[in-house]
């Protein structure tokens, strides 16, 4: 799998899936573009590619500003003519969210959910779209979740934004895939990202929550990466609206137990 020629960009490619994505496609020979709402983050990450001999132009936005979206996706086209591959990623739960059952929601934690998480993406693939139809050619990965595709408890913004994901990216992929691109979703599990580290950082909750999973672990980001960079990649050259699914088995189970 090689990236040589190729230039994409990663939306919240300062830490975790995002992070290891950006790594990933600059080790295959891609270049990259890093676009975070960290720009410390985002400057260490290509400075990380730099120093394997990789190529990478870190860039500052934030996904719920339309115009910063624009501004990533100029610089691919303006710095280096194409783009090849969108992954649209950044996600973060607002500032004081907690599990709250949906009759107690807020507002304003639903508007965030939404906006970062739903709209950020529409626009992320909106601007990538306008240069891959021209191009002929692209593939856009959008990171959607498990919880898209299952309901949890005091979790509903985010169960439905991330069933938004995933639906918004098989449209794209129907009106697009006549003129080339691909359009596809991964549907992370409990991956071992800085959010979620802190959330298992009690090592008997950890244990509890793994003995649920059939690979009994977290999964790596880089695990993640390798699903998100083969969908990018012409090895995937069939595959467009698939939701793509990376949990270690997580959610296998029926619940339905003879035994
Ligand atoms: N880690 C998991 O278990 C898991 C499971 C399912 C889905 N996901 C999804 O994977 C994606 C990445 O999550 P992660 O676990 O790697 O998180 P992370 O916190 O490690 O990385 C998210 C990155 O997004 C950036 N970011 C946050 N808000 C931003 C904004 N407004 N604009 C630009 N950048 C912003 C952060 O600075 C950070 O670098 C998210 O879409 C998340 O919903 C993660």
């Amino acid at each position: 799998m090689r990236f040589d020629g190729k230039v994409g960009i990663v939306t919240g490619g300062a830490s975790g899936i995002g992070r290891a994505t950006a790594i990933g496609f600059a080790r295959r020979g891609g270049t990259v573009i890093v676009a975070d709402h960290s720009e410390r983050g985002a400057k260490a990450v290509a400075a990380e590619i730099a120093g394997f001999g990789g190529k990478a132009e870190p860039i500052k936005i934030d996904v719920t500003k339309e115009a910063d979206i624009r501004s990533a996706v100029a610089l691919a086209s303006r710095q280096f003519g194409r783009l090849d591959f969108m992954h649209n990623n950044a996600y973060a739960f607002g500032r004081g969210w907690e599990p709250t059952l949906t009759g107690d929601f807020k507002d304003e934690f639903w508007d965030y959910a939404v906006n970062i998480g739903l709209t950020a993406v529409f626009r992320g693939t909106r601007a990538a779209l306008a240069v891959m139809r021209d191009q002929g050619s692209g593939s856009i990965v959008n990171t959607a979740s498990i919880s898209g595709l299952f309901a949890e408890v005091k979790n509903s913004a985010y169960n439905a934004v991330k069933a938004g994901v995933i639906n918004f990216t098989r449209a794209v992929a129907r009106e697009y895939g006549p003129f080339g691109i691909r359009a596809n979703s991964i549907c992370p599990g409990v991956i071992a990202t800085p959010p979620v580290l802190q959330m298992a950082a009690d090592p008997q909750r950890r244990k509890a929550f793994e003995q649920k999973v059939p690979l009994r672990r977290m999964g790596q980001p880089e695990e993640l990466a390798n699903v998100v960079l083969f969908l990018a990649s012409d090895l995937a050259s069939y595959v467009t609206g698939a939701a793509y699914v990376c949990d270690g088995g997580l959610t296998l189970a029926s619940n339905v137990e003879f035994n």
